[in-house]
């Protein structure tokens, strides 16, 4: 049996005594229902765009990851395009809604947010993990009062009919979803008819030529991790739903003081290498909005979540340790991709003696995700420093501040 609680743990944030006293008392439950050893890896990741932009997104994904595309699925209101490294690490399922007037839930979650709402089917959806008996999970799960979508529904959404899906968070408005997968078998989604597209081939196959012209191919490994921003009051309990969802474990809280913030990271008791299930990190600010005038401090991530909503802010793809041409791979990587146009919010930060050097993307036009790139300098294990997460996030405020003057000039 899977023992949840016996890893150790980092950082400096405190928690309160609830968090505590249910982080225990949730994974021991967890462990002793089996639902640890049930829940293995995040298989695949769902991303959802605008109606035209899967194309572009697409295209941009093959070039700035390691991703390859694979097949397109059709169904009667969605194309779904689906991105693949290999089987030791998540599938991308790009999604794209063929009609705009369209509504669903997933739209729903982003027109209430002022910046959301100007691009309401692009969004982040959540993830899916394997298990090895989904009857079982789901019905475990049932019992801890999570609520899935029924079968009507899972039809009427076009989401894959072989899985199970959690209603989305009230915390992170991410879904978590279920399928049964043998270890050996290959993904396979029932999602509709399967074609490989020739306008997604030929982007695809012109973003690898890119990758390899650049030298920046053998460099890019799978994604490290997957941040969500979530409210300020909601920290702990977005943290402890997404325990009660997955078999990820607490590895630790850091506060970033500076920024007003803290990180907040889980990650997976099966797979010790991130790589092969991403680690799930949340951000929240220290303080909710109201009294930001009275402390006088900044406050990006509260900002970034009342303009957004609750949702994934960035995807951070892992780069190999080494140099070229005597400089570190990662800052190799950003001038290669900086020479073809990408836009990064800041220069890279961090260094070889700090144990290891990161980067934010400027937000795509396609998903708003940010695209981190992070490399580890030999054996170093940790997750980032301080003072690299309060660049980052303060990088990431100032555009987004930018961002939102555009919007209300527009409105
Ligand atoms: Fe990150």
């Amino acid at each position: 049996m899977s023992a949840s609680l016996n890893f150790p743990r980092y950082g400096d944030k405190q928690n309160s005594a609830f968090f505590e006293e249910y982080l225990v008392k949730l994974l021991e439950e967890r462990d002793r229902v089996g639902l640890t050893d049930a829940i293995q890896q995040i298989d695949t990741l769902m991303i959802t765009v605008e109606p035209g932009n899967s194309l572009a997104y697409v295209r941009e994904l093959c070039l700035m990851t390691p991703y390859h595309y694979l097949v397109t699925l059709e169904s009667q209101d969605h194309f779904s395009h689906i991105l693949r490294i290999d089987m030791s690490a998540p599938d991308i399922l790009v999604r794209e809604v063929k009609d705009p007037n369209i509504r669903g839930i997933f739209r729903s979650l982003n027109e209430v947010y002022p910046i959301g709402a100007h691009k309401p089917n692009s969004r982040y959806m959540g993830e899916v993990f394997r298990v090895s008996n989904l009857h079982e999970v789901v019905e475990l799960q049932k019992a801890r009062e999570i609520r899935f979508f029924n079968q009507d529904q899972i039809r009427k959404l076009e989401l894959p009919g072989n899985m199970a899906v959690v209603k989305p968070s009230p915390y992170t408005h991410n879904i978590v979803g279920y399928w049964e997968r043998p270890e050996a078998d290959i993904r396979v989604y029932a999602l509709g008819w399967s074609s490989i597209r020739s306008d997604l081939q030929a982007a695809y196959l012109e973003a690898k030529e890119t990758q390899e012209m650049l030298g920046i191919d053998k460099l890019l490994l799978p994604i490290d991790h997957l941040a969500t921003r979530v409210y300020s009051q909601n920290r702990e309990a977005a943290i402890l739903e997404y325990l009660s969802l997955s078999s990820y474990y607490y590895w630790g809280s850091y506060d970033i003081s500076k920024q007003n913030s803290s990180t907040n990271v889980t990650k997976s008791v099966h797979c010790r290498n991130e790589l092969e299930s991403p680690a799930k990190v949340f951000t929240a600010a220290n303080h909710p909005y109201f009294v930001n005038h009275l402390l006088g401090l900044p406050s990006p991530t509260e900002q970034f979540v009342r303009n957004f909503g609750p949702r994934l802010h960035h995807i951070a793809v892992a780069v190999q340790d080494g140099e070229v041409e005597h400089q570190p791979n990662i800052d190799f990587v950003v001038d290669a991709l900086r020479h073809c146009g990408q836009d990064f919010l800041l220069d890279v930060i961090g260094s070889r003696e700090e144990g290891l050097k990161q980067i934010f993307s400027s937000a795509s036009e396609y998903s708003s995700l940010i695209i981190e790139y992070v490399q580890r300098f030999g054996d170093f294990q940790g997750f980032f420093t301080k003072d690299n997460v309060a660049e980052l996030t303060h990088a990431a405020g100032v555009e987004e501040s930018l961002q939102t003057l555009e919007a209300e000039a527009r409105s």
